[in-house]
């Protein structure tokens, strides 16, 4: 597995730890920046994550700003990308089961290290259920198509 992973200085601290986490898991991680706590503006790092995706050269993304909000919006303007906010592990097991997200959002404002850890655990390790769900998201791609529904 590979996962793209990026942040701004809010969630700079937090990135170090999630990419130590998932490199001591053996899983690859493209690092999007940023590397330091200087200012830095969330939607370029939102951005890169969500094209890395697209392009394919990664299964997952993780961003993280100071709560995960506002580089989630900017990964969400992108067609394909569904990037889910999670503060806990239900949503994050179920932003994938029911959702299929793709990229997963934290707050290094909000979440302490060890809660954060593990919702990327369950963020990569619950499949998306499929049956009702599918019909969902292919409301949710007309949408993006601008397709009124
Ligand atoms: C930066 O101060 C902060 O606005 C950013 O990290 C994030 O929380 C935005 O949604």
């Amino acid at each position: 597995m590979k996962v793209a992973l990026g942040s701004d200085h809010g969630g700079f601290q937090l990135k170090n730890e999630v990419d130590k986490y998932l490199r001591s898991k053996g899983i690859e991680v493209l690092d999007c920046g940023t590397n330091s706590t200087d200012s830095v503006d969330y939607p370029l790092f939102g951005y890169t994550v969500g094209q890395a995706l697209l392009s394919g050269r990664v299964d997952f993304g993780i961003v993280i700003c100071g709560t995960g909000q506002g580089i989630a919006m900017t990964a969400n303007k992108l067609p394909g990308i569904r990037a889910a906010v999670c503060t806990e592990t239900y949503s994050a097991r179920m932003s994938r089961e029911h959702n299929n997200a793709n990229i997963l959002a934290l707050g290094g404002r909000i979440t302490g290290v060890g809660v954060a850890l593990d919702i990327v655990d369950v963020f990569l390790n619950t499949d998306f259920a499929g049956g009702r769900h599918s019909k969902r998201l292919e409301l949710m791609v007309a949408v993006e198509r601008g397709e009124k529904i």
